[in-house]
């Protein structure tokens, strides 16, 4: 695969979000991957670039991951300093897209954050963006550049696969995650898919509850699979809940791990099995040596999409699993 890139066109560069991954992504390209970022005492983010960009592609690898904002503002720095370098194209490559999840005008009076956050990055000069199983496709719509997504599950399944599970049933925990548990259910030749029926509380942050599921998980091991993790109540909620209904066990794919609040004692909640996540976001050391839960590296993944990109062939064709 990089044996064929020609290495002199194009540039990797790479915020503090998850520089570990970048690298990873780098040595698979046998490429050197640049972290400009560096701080002013007062809190201010600068970027100096070592090398120079000019009529060179330039892909920007940085999940928006916590701390969200930071995150951010890094990353539509780089695109600024890159596109007054003159590089001829600018790639964000983001592996976890903070923000996704406000997605759409739920209650009056508040903004639609993820198109804010979109517009940033595509009014700092980016000329494409690709993430990694964003919470809802039709945000690609917000900007007027190409916007590719691609699936977690191309670094979870085979591992789920190597776990032979017997009796399995995938379940989403909310009616947004279906056709996602259907995809993996495919992928994975589950004898059937079960949908919980989650109620979001839209004036209190990070409150949900569940109540009922359609679906038959008695004796079945259940794979509930969701896109992010955050304060862990929508997963370990569905989880319990399917648990009372008879399932045997209950794994959890989780794309991106976030992990925030009290979400690593939620997770001690023995109805929950085994949990795996990907490398999207930095892990913690807690995380990293928690027994339950095993990570999937997505660096091939992204490694073979810039090459992809890179020699303008179809990402579509290999990179996507459904
Ligand atoms: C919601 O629709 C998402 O897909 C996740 O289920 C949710 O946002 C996870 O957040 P938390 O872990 O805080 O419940």
């Amino acid at each position: 695969m990089a044996n064929k890139i020609n290495t002199e066109d194009y540039v990797l560069l790479t915020g503090r979000s998850n520089p570990q991954l970048a690298r990873d992504i780098a040595s698979l390209l046998k490429q050197e991957v640049h972290e400009p970022i560096s701080m002013f005492s007062d809190g201010e983010i600068r970027v100096r670039i070592p090398v120079s960009l000019r009529n060179k592609h330039v892909f920007i690898i940085q999940p928006t991951a916590p701390k969200v904002n930071a995150s951010i503002m890094e990353l539509i720095l780089m695109i600024d300093a890159a596109k007054r370098s003159s590089a001829s194209e600018i790639s964000a490559i983001i592996p976890y897209y903070a923000y996704a999840r406000q997605d759409r005008k739920e209650q009056p009076r508040v903004p639609i954050s993820s198109s804010v956050v979109a517009n940033m990055i595509v009014n700092s000069g980016a000329d494409q963006i690709l993430t990694i199983e964003i919470h809802s496709q039709q945000q690609q719509g917000f900007v007027q550049v190409p916007w590719d997504n691609l699936y977690g599950s191309y670094a979870l399944v085979p591992l789920l696969k190597s776990q032979k599970i017997k009796d399995l049933v995938v379940a989403s925990p909310d009616k947004g995650g279906l056709i996602q548990a259907t995809g993996y259910a495919k992928l994975l030749g589950a004898d059937g898919v079960a949908l919980v029926y989650k109620e979001r509380d839209v004036a209190v942050n990070d409150k949900s509850e569940t109540s009922a599921m359609i679906g038959n998980v008695k004796g079945k091991n259940v794979l509930l699979v969701d896109d992010v993790i955050s304060t862990g109540g929508t997963i370990v909620n569905a989880a319990v809940f399917l648990k009372s209904q008879g399932a045997k066990s209950i794994r959890l794919a989780i794309v991106h791990g976030m992990f925030t609040g009290d979400a690593v004692e939620k997770i001690k909640h023995p109805s929950i099995d085994e949990i795996y996540i990907t490398d999207s976001i930095a892990q913690r050391d807690e995380i990293k040596n928690n027994k339950k839960i095993k990570i999937a590296t997505i660096a091939p993944l992204i490694a073979k999409a810039i090459d992809h990109i890179q020699k303008g062939e179809s990402i579509s064709r290999d990179l996507i699993l459904r």
